[in-house]
């Protein structure tokens, strides 16, 4: 029997809805046969975005997506994607996956999109492959006043007379990597030009440094060192986490050992996420530098998605890959004092994806139903929570059995825990410390019987979420290889 308290006096902060955020890149399917279908296809469509795909992601409320990349931002020119007559590019990953792009979305097929589902637009800007004048013209084309500028006409005449009001700004992307092969100090120095220019061009604007990947604390100690002596036009900056095992190739036919690595793997990101933010506190930087984690989530190896590798990197998900996402969706609510963003990469027909869709058909992930279970959480508070649970798995991937985080808003507090083994249930009992609950609740639950289980479209509701009505104040039954999500009234 564990016992798991819930210590309200020990509030961690508020958590920024924007932890609940996506990434959608222009590569392989996410756009295009993912999202977008088009205006004349048959399938059925909101001005060319698949309308399955927006009914489904406004019922967990977006509260932000990051476009149009990741690595397809730094050869991005902007101006390809408006107006009438769109040119066909090489794209970054053209070399990759014999594919070009077309153009059809650009920015206001891009913010229509944000706009159907409520969501934020976060645009991360190409700084490798142009100059500081290019970022200053998109954001002249996007917030600009109706009437006002030459660009704000064109913006008119292409459809729009209100700015688009974009906050969110990237400045690059991946900038130790594909965004420029730069050092820590190169970046930094460009990343103070660009962004003098880009706050300067719109005071509203909320810019985000790139960061490092992984555990580089080289990389944010460095740019740290020449970012601190400058105007400090940042508000955010950002870090990579990709979750993957060595020498594994079918994601859905995992030993058990991979499921505890991968797993194990991802709860790493605690501890990057309190080393690189320590690094940032040490220079006096954290009012300017809270992470944005834009990227996250499992890389498996291509090909064990629906289109079979033609669309770069879309891979299937099992139940693993939601207990991957609802693990780090509880450090990230436990860590809400350091991080005030993050995107999981990505929405559709890719990474760690919410949504597998071609043609006619559309399914959801686990892990679209891990997002749908922690929406409470969003613009919650976070309450410290403590869980003496024992260490599961074997060897050098032993995983605590619990994963938990808790939120309180509204007279309701939201516990979200995930049962990290593959063998054993778990007996919890609940001790509140400073507030009183009701004893009756309503539990959401999400778990299979087969470890590897996920959605195809031939079965898309395989692993689908159920609800029960559980007591609180009696022992709570996990479930191996389970997420629960129960909401409880205050008394
Ligand atoms: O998400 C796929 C790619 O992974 C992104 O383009 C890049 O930023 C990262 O390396």
């Amino acid at each position: 029997m564990e016992k798991l308290y819930i210590v309200y006096p020990e509030e961690i902060g508020q958590i920024n809805p924007n932890i609940y955020g996506h990434f959608a890149e222009h590569i392989g399917g996410v756009f295009y046969d993912g999202l977008w279908v088009g205006k004349d296809s048959k399938v059925e469509n909101i001005n060319g975005f698949r309308k399955e795909i927006i009914d489904k992601l406004k019922k967990i409320n977006p509260p932000i997506i990051r476009w149009p990349g990741g690595c397809f931002a730094e050869t991005y020119d902007w101006k390809d994607g408006i107006g009438e007559d769109r040119p066909t590019r090489i794209n970054w990953w053209t070399n990759t996956d014999n594919r070009y792009e077309s153009n059809q979305v650009g920015t206001h097929e891009f913010v229509e999109l944000c706009e159907l589902v409520g969501a934020e637009p976060y645009f991360a800007a190409n700084i490798t492959s142009t100059t500081p004048l290019e970022i200053r013209d998109w954001i002249d084309y996007c917030t600009s006043p109706k009437d006002s500028t030459t660009l704000a006409k064109l913006r008119e005449k292409n459809g729009r007379p209100e700015p688009f009001n974009v906050k969110y700004w990237g400045i690059g992307n991946e900038n130790w990597g594909g965004g420029g092969n730069m050092t820590p100090k190169t970046y930094a120095h460009e990343y103070r030009k660009y962004a003098i220019i880009a706050k300067n061009a719109y005071l509203n604007s909320i810019l985000i440094a790139c960061g490092p990947n992984d555990v580089n604390y080289n990389w944010t100690q460095e740019f740290m060192d020449v970012f601190q002596s400058s105007s400090k036009a940042m508000n955010g900056f950002s870090l990579h986490y990709y979750t993957s095992v060595e020498n594994a190739d079918d994601p859905t036919n995992f030993s058990k050992d991979e499921w505890y690595k991968m797993i194990g793997k991802s709860l790493k990101i605690e501890e990057i996420i309190e080393r690189h933010y320590s690094i940032i506190k040490g220079y006096g930087m954290e009012d300017y530098a809270k992470l944005v984690v834009d990227e996250w989530g499992c890389w498996h190896p291509s090909g064990s998605g629906p289109s079979k590798g033609y669309n770069l990197y879309e891979q299937q998900s099992t139940i693993r890959d939601a207990m991957v996402s609802a693990a780090t969706l509880n450090i990230f609510n436990n860590h809400c004092d350091k991080v005030m963003m993050a995107n999981v990469a990505q929405l559709a027909n890719n990474l760690h994806c919410l949504f597998l869709a071609s043609g006619e058909n559309c399914i959801a992930t686990p892990t679209y139903h891990v997002f749908d279970m922690y929406k409470e959480h969003q613009g919650a508070k976070a309450v410290k929570t403590i869980c003496d649970s024992k260490n599961v798995g074997s060897g050098e991937f032993d995983v605590p059995q619990i994963s938990v985080s808790a939120s309180q808003k509204d007279g309701y507090t939201t516990l979200t825990i995930a049962n990290l083994s593959a063998d054993e249930d778990a007996n919890i009992t609940l001790e509140p410390v400073g507030q009183n609950l009701c004893g009756e609740a309503t539990a959401t639950v999400l778990t299979h019987d087969n470890y590897h289980a996920h959605n195809t479209f031939e079965s898309p509701e395989n692993v689908t979420p159920y609800s029960e009505e559980v007591d609180i104040l009696s022992t709570i039954t996990i479930k191996k290889a389970s997420i629960v999500s129960i909401k409880i009234k205050h008394n």
